[in-house]
């Protein structure tokens, strides 16, 4: 194969990726904002209320992760990544990118397997698929939360994001509703001229706006196609 690796494509991924492993996303109808309400437990308020509360749901995501394995749509990104320079930045906070294989995957919003202390965004753990207990604490004597991006917090790795964006050639959107910012912002950073391909069996309001390839399907069967594609595209003496 040729060493020289083109060209750099940056995948955004979203609850939708990983819903064919089983686990279910926010906004769909059977999603998971349609039981709880984002202000009991995805914010520092509701920390502050009841972090018990908050604790038990993320405690129940994390044990979760147990019973659910990487789908096709994660596993063609893996094939992707030995053709090309790519860069995934996701929304999630499963750990199905890492577990089929992917490699520079930058988390937007956190990651249900790490722990953090309440006073310091440094102080982070790494817990594996263990619950944090009730009153548990970090090292610095605050209580240990989850170390998840919550509404209303600042999101640091949107900089490290960003920048990627701007160097894409090809951007792949795959099962995001888009709504939450700053993620849905980053489309904005794509350069003029960066081919971009949206994978998520429903309509989105932004397909007109970024003049997106929508492929209409779900993540498990959209996404390996496209990856064949794009290799039968650039090396097609491989396929
Ligand atoms: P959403 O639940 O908002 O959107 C899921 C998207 O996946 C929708 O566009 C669906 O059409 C699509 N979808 C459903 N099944 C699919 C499949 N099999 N293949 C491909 N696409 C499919 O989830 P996100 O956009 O990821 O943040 O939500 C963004 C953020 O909002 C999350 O990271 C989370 C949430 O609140 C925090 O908790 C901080």
């Amino acid at each position: 194969m040729n060493d020289h690796k083109l060209p750099k494509i940056v995948v955004l991924t979203g609850a939708g990726i990983s819903a064919e492993s089983g686990i279910r996303t926010f906004r769909d109808s059977d999603g998971l904002w349609e039981e709880h309400n984002i202000l009991d437990v995805a914010t520092p308020e509701a920390w502050k209320r009841n972090s018990a509360l908050v604790t038990r749901f993320y405690n129940a995501r994390r044990v979760q992760l147990l019973s659910v394995k990487p789908n096709a749509a994660h596993l063609a990104l893996t094939r992707l990544q030995e053709f090309f320079d790519v860069k995934i930045v996701t929304q999630n906070v499963d750990d199905l990118h890492e577990r089929a294989g992917n490699s520079n995957v930058l988390h937007l919003h956190g990651e249900l397997i790490k722990a953090r202390s309440e006073k310091s965004q440094e102080r982070i753990y790494d817990i594996g698929y263990r619950e944090i207990e009730i009153g548990e604490q970090s090292d610095d004597g605050s209580l240990l939360r989850p170390h998840i991006v919550w509404f209303g917090e600042d999101v640091p790795m949107i900089v490290t994001a960003s920048k990627w964006v701007t160097e894409a050639e090809i951007l792949i959107v795959i099962g995001t509703s888009l709504n939450v910012y700053p993620a849905a912002g980053l489309l904005y950073h794509s350069p003029y001229g960066c081919e971009k391909f949206l994978v998520d069996p429903n309509d989105l309001q932004v397909d007109n706006l970024f003049r997106l390839r929508h492929i209409k399907t779900k993540a498990g069967e959209g996404v390996p196609a496209l990856v064949d594609e794009l290799i039968q595209r650039f090396y097609p003496q491989t396929v």
